[in-house]
């Protein structure tokens, strides 16, 4: 087992809620092995400055239950800089800090692999509510949006049904649809706009005229914010104009924005939380680094972070040159298989939400 004095725990890029229940986990489990632990607040620019603070028991205590992360975080293009990893190396060496667990996204992951590459093993435990890391099947925050979605619409819809409305909501997701698909089926949104899937805007907009046409009071449309912009307007508010300017039912539209980034956990994150959080702690121990937990098929598993970043790459159509070139054919045919399965499991969930919409 490797011997560590302190682990260092950061959130960085974009909260999640579920991030807490993470940091609790890996901060108790340190404990827990005889291992002190220090907070590092605001993200790798907080390593940078220095920000950073023991933690104890009491520390964790309680913060289970609350979104947001309360290290905090932040965005620090200065930690990939040499300046800014001689500033970080500092810090560990100045607080015996000899081991960091990460949260975050792939932006996370880069920079645990360079403190990793530095001498400081690092593991990353994803999260982000986009849950569109592709080596994993479920990031930390990703239940949590959708079901503060799922509240936000079914309210939209009562009030919709009251003055015979239609609704056009916009989520988050970046690039990725999955909140809007998500939640789209599960609130019976009559259409659903994502960016992975050609979107018929004729055959939707005919589907909540012809819903109109037999009664139906209340229409509702779910929209992914990574839908391409048309002209200057975003593709949401667009299609809401163009669902009342064709077909003169009135219109209205909704962005759901940052609030869903917020809010108490679900069950569900604070469960992945606190396995990943659980586990990361165990593989350190255990002389591992530079890796992800991950989900895949419902278990926790660690993925290599070069893996995951070049996995998503290919995934999102991204892969640039010499980026295979380190893997074995083994290696290159699990990746290929599983951007199959991802891209599968989007099309099923569209073709089931387009054949039960009517
Ligand atoms: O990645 C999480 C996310 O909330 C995306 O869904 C969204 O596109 C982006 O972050 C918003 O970023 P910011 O908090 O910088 O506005």
């Amino acid at each position: 087992m490797a011997k560590f004095r302190k682990i260092g725990i950061l959130t960085s890029g974009g909260d999640a809620p579920g991030m807490n229940a993470a940091v609790r986990a890996v901060a108790r489990e340190a404990m827990h092995e005889g291992v002190q632990v220090v907070g590092i607040r605001e993200g790798y620019q907080g390593l940078i400055e220095g920000n950073v603070f023991d933690m104890t028991t009491h520390d964790v205590s309680g913060i289970i239950t609350h979104g947001g992360t309360v290290l905090y975080s932040s965005r620090s293009p200065m930690f990939m800089t040499d300046e800014g990893m001689k500033m970080a190396l500092k810090t560990c060496e100045e607080h015996d800090i000899d081991a960091i667990v990460a949260l975050g996204g792939d932006g996370t992951f880069r920079g645990a692999t360079k403190l990793t590459h530095n001498g400081i093993p690092s593991i990353g435990i994803p999260c982000t509510i986009d849950n569109d890391i592709t080596a994993t099947e479920h990031t930390i925050g990703f239940d949590t949006a959708m079901n503060t979605v799922l509240s936000m619409v079914d309210a939209l819809r009562e009030t919709c049904e009251s003055h015979k409305r239609c609704n056009v909501i916009e989520v988050m997701g970046r690039d990725c649809g999955l909140i809007a698909l998500h939640t789209g089926l599960t609130t019976g949104a009559l259409a659903i706009a994502i960016p992975e899937m050609p979107f018929d805007e004729d055959f939707a907009i005919g589907k909540l005229a012809s819903a109109r046409a037999q009664g139906k009071r209340g229409l509702i449309a779910l929209a992914s914010e990574g839908m391409k912009p048309v002209g200057d307007h975003k593709y949401s508010e667009y299609f809401a104009e163009q669902i009342e300017k064709r077909t003169g039912i009135e219109t209205k539209f909704a962005r759901c924005g940052h609030i869903i980034r917020g809010g108490a956990p679900t069950l569900r994150d604070r469960l992945i939380a606190t396995a990943m959080g659980y586990a990361a702690v165990q593989e350190l121990l255990a002389g591992k680094s530079n890796e992800v937990m991950c989900i895949i098929d419902g278990k926790i598993a660690p993925v290599e972070i070069n893996y995951a970043l070049i996995l998503d790459r290919m995934y999102k159509g991204r892969l640039e040159d010499g980026d295979l070139d380190q893997f074995t054919q083994e290696q290159l045919a699990s990746m290929k298989e599983t951007c199959r399965i991802r891209r599968r499991e989007i099309e099923y969930l569209y073709q089931m939400a387009n054949s039960i919409s009517f």
